[in-house]
């Protein structure tokens, strides 16, 4: 079992090892037992992480804050549109500068083709982790929680279970390929066999498939691509539906354009639930939008462990922070 994370960035789940994942899994486990019972766990005395947010959050941010006080630190709100960085202060400048200040900082910055490249770039100057709150390309600390979430109601032999991660119509903002891009590279990992459906046009990028097929390869899982949302409820474990914006095929920030309208069918309802296994899973990162990306009757229903996974993000982000803040 890997023990030394001290230092360790966190920006993907592809740059930590399985073994490693394994070891953040476990600690969230601890960590999640310890808060039950309402056990001090002052891994982290005195310490500050630093909460940079480019992007609104309700989860990552709340998680994260109340997350940093449980360890016995502090986390300072950073609204970035108040720092310098929005008068143009380079990603080295701030890294050095609040490395000088506290140990760590965690960023969420999802503007397409810049967040990822942001938060690389303040890595490089760090000498403190950085810890990604979600960016164009990844979102680990969703697919940690998601993984845990499924562990918890499937066991930790997660092998050959069918989890879909499935496109769905919403008109609340353009969101990030993230959530469904880290899904795909880790959920092989742990041999799943992923079934990833969408409409024509929100493809993820080439790279992300790739890899997801070498992780499926190399550790026994498998990735299929649909653009039959049917094909994809029909006998899964898991269902993921949820939206993500066509950034490949148009960079512009506007929500609605010809293709999202063309397809206002792709939402999970309760006909489409029927095709799954028995007790299948309906999970969602969060925000969702009712009504648009799925009915009220199975995000409120009984194969719905959405606040479970909304739970797990404090678990998780708590274990991101222990052991790359702390531990050795
Ligand atoms: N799932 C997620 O990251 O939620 P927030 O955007 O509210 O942080």
């Amino acid at each position: 079992m890997q023990t030394i994370f001290r230092g360790k960035h966190f920006i993907t789940l592809e740059d930590w090892t399985k073994e490693e994942i394994d070891t953040l899994l476990d600690v969230s486990y601890d960590l999640k037992k310890d808060f039950a019972l309402n056990k001090p766990t002052n891994y982290l005395p005195n310490k500050t992480v630093f909460l940079m947010f480019f992007e609104q959050s309700t989860r990552t941010r709340n998680s994260m804050e109340a997350g940093i006080t449980q360890l016995g630190g502090h986390g300072h709100f950073l609204d970035t549109s108040t720092m310098q960085v929005s008068h143009g202060e380079v990603a080295k400048d701030t890294s050095v500068i609040l490395s000088r200040m506290g140990h760590a900082i965690a960023c969420r910055n999802c503007v397409w083709e810049s967040g990822n490249k942001y938060l690389r770039d303040m890595a490089k100057w760090s000498t403190v982790p950085i810890i990604s709150m979600q960016d164009d390309l990844f979102h680990p600390l969703q697919g940690v929680a998601d993984l845990m979430t499924i562990q918890e109601k499937r066991g930790r032999n997660t092998r050959n279970l069918k989890v879909s991660v499935i496109w769905a119509y919403a008109t609340t903002h353009k969101k990030p390929v993230s959530v469904p891009v880290s899904q795909a590279l880790l959920f092989p990992r742990y041999g799943m066999d992923v079934t990833l459906a969408y409409p024509e046009g929100y493809d993820l990028p080439d790279w992300a498939i790739e890899n997801a097929k070498k992780n499926a390869e190399k550790h026994g899982g498998s990735l299929t691509i649909t653009h039959d949302q049917e094909e994809a409820y029909q006998d899964a474990d898991v269902v993921f539906p949820k939206n993500w914006g066509n950034w490949l095929t148009n960079q512009s920030t506007d929500v609605v354009d010809a293709t999202l309208e063309a397809n206002k069918n792709w939402k999970c309802t309760e006909e489409r639930m029927a095709l799954t296994a028995k007790d299948a899973l309906y999970m969602h990162a969060l925000p969702a939008d009712r009504v648009n990306e799925v009915v009220d009757s199975v995000i409120d229903g009984p194969h719905s462990v959405i606040y479970d996974e909304a739970e797990n993000r404090l678990h998780t982000a708590k274990a991101v922070m222990a052991l790359t803040m702390g531990g050795r």
